[in-house]
């Protein structure tokens, strides 16, 4: 039997950012047609490793490889044309073009000098039904939420023909739907012979998915198996380097005070939120969830003071709440971690202790009138404190946000909204892009926030992470309440789907 020849092929590829050594010599190769599950923990270097391959990072050392020919691209484009797309993890994209025009940022169809639109735009439109998406390519990329916004960003990806496929977390911010449709399109491409790079901490999507699995620790190559022999433990142990159970500790909280702390009453907001009644009492621990598009984020959206509802009214500490925007809500006790950390939340530019104590500056000041300053040995004690607390990785305050890991940039902005010691925690799917074991750090972080007597309520879009964590759940459809229960032990994830899912179907 002849070796088939690899796609690519990288040898003792080696890369440090300062100090830190982030790759230790690693060699990966992909096969045409082959599906890579691709695992690690938060900053192990799996994103780094792509971004080599894609051109975006030079390695300090090692070889390159594509198809047996010697690889060394000088920037991105070099490595589109030699045949690999990448989607990112962080969303790419520029709010302010239409979608079409995101599409073809760069690679525009041109014909005489002119870009041909009506070619582009019948382009995007079959890809996007490819992707079973319906929307509007003219459309502008500013009003799509999260989910849509990825759709795009592999949209992107699959327009350019390509051998090489790296799949960045793709599925983080995606519905079941819209993950399936990825799924089906990733089995397509492998049969097309295309190679598919698929990072992701969902153990379930990797079982389903891949043909291999590898395992980056540290900057090494610690696992690399055929499909056939996954084996949950295995792995996860490869992960951490140690062995550990994948039982996933469920929350407890003590029981919720009887003060109701947060009230909406015949809330209403455009087309997104229909006569939302909900009562949160102090301490609770509560679920959010339903399908994409039920509302979750906009009803978060809305108590965490950045969009005024249409109708309706709020109560706080049985008063009557008016926000006047989120710097308000989180100086009286209300604070908000939102679904795209790029967009919304972090700094990128700025170092990592900025980030972590900037809705916090008043109280970490001294002096009066021109002699007022920030205390910076209390700034740095609250970096020492919430790093610890998350984990974060590297725990180097000056390191600007931007270059931390996804997963250690989720960390750096909940870092941030615990530091103002809220009494109402709100969290649009805290544990997106977070690695098995920082999703039990930040469960028991909740758990314990909810037990000293902060609210705590959670968007997520996993049922079975509502089930793990909530102690209430309560499920969004049309922008209603569709259901609201206390977490008994023998629901399951089939129980939220029937509410979650319009009642005809
Ligand atoms: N430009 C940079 N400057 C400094 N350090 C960086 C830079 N880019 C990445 N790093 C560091 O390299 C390490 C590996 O990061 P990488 O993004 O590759 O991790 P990852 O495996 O993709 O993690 P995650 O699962 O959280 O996405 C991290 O410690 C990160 O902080
Ligand atoms: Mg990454």
């Amino acid at each position: 039997m002849t070796p088939v020849q690899p796609l690519f092929e990288l040898c003792q590829i080696r890369k440090s950012f300062g100090m830190a050594e982030v790759l230790k010599g690693v060699d990966f190769q992909l096969a045409p047609g082959e599906v890579v599950g691709f695992l690690g923990a938060n900053g192990a270097g799996k994103s780094t490793l792509m971004r080599i391959l894609a051109g975006i990072l030079r390695p300090d050392s090692g070889k390159m490889s594509i198809k047996a020919k010697a690889y060394a691209p000088s920037g991105p484009v070099e490595g589109r044309q030699a045949g690999i797309s990448i989607v990112h993890q962080e969303l790419s994209l520029v709010d302010t073009l239409a979608i079409v025009d995101n599409l073809f940022l760069g690679r525009e169809i041109h014909h005489l000098g002119q870009i041909r639109q009506s070619e582009q735009l019948e382009k995007a439109r079959k890809i996007l039904g490819r992707l079973g998406s319906d929307l509007d390519p003219t459309h502008k990329v500013a009003q799509l939420r999260t989910g849509e916004k990825q759709i795009i960003e592999i949209a992107r990806a699959l327009l350019h023909k390509s051998q090489v496929l790296i799949l960045d977390e793709p599925t983080a911010a995606l519905s079941p739907g819209e993950s399936e449709n990825l799924f089906r399109i990733v089995g397509e491409l492998s049969a097309q012979g295309i190679g598919v790079v698929y990072i992701s901490h969902r153990l379930e999507e990797i079982e389903r998915l891949a043909d291999r699995v590898v395992v980056l620790r540290d900057g090494r190559m610690v696992y690399d198996e055929p499909r056939g022999l996954h084996n949950r433990g295995a792995i996860i142990s490869a992960m951490a380097g140690r062995d550990v159970g994948e039982h996933i500790q469920k929350a407890n909280s003590a029981i919720a005070g009887a003060f109701q702390l947060l009230e909406t009453r015949n809330l209403f907001s455009g087309s997104l939120i229909h006569g939302v009644n909900l009562s949160l009492r102090r301490g609770e621990l509560v679920a959010l969830t339903g399908l994409v598009g039920s509302g979750r984020t906009e009803l978060l959206r809305i108590l965490a003071g950045i969009d005024q509802p249409g109708q309706g009214q709020i109560f706080y500490e049985g008063a009557p709440f008016h926000s006047h925007g989120p710097a308000q809500s989180i100086r009286q006790g209300i604070a908000f971690l939102p679904e795209d950390r790029k967009d919304q939340g972090l700094f990128l530019y700025h170092s990592a202790q900025t980030n972590l104590s900037i809705s916090v500056l008043e109280a970490l000041s001294g002096g009066l009138g021109l002699l007022r300053h920030v205390r910076r040995r209390d700034e740095a004690r609250l970096f020492e404190d919430k790093s610890d607390l998350l984990g974060l990785q590297p725990k180097n305050p000056n390191l600007a946000a931007g270059r931390f890991s996804g997963g250690n940039q989720q960390k750096i902005l909940l870092g941030r909204i615990l530091a103002t010691s809220p009494r109402v925690l709100l969290l649009d799917e805290p544990t997106r892009g977070v690695d098995a074991s920082a999703r039990q750090d930040i469960y028991r972080i909740l758990a314990e926030a909810a037990s000293k007597g902060t609210t705590v309520l959670f968007a997520t879009s996993e049922f079975a992470e509502a089930l793990t964590l909530g102690q209430r759940i309560v499920v969004m459809r049309e922008g209603t309440i569709a259901a609201d229960f206390p977490n008994r032990p023998d629901l399951s994830p089939n129980d939220i789907m029937r509410h979650a899912v319009s009642e005809q179907s």
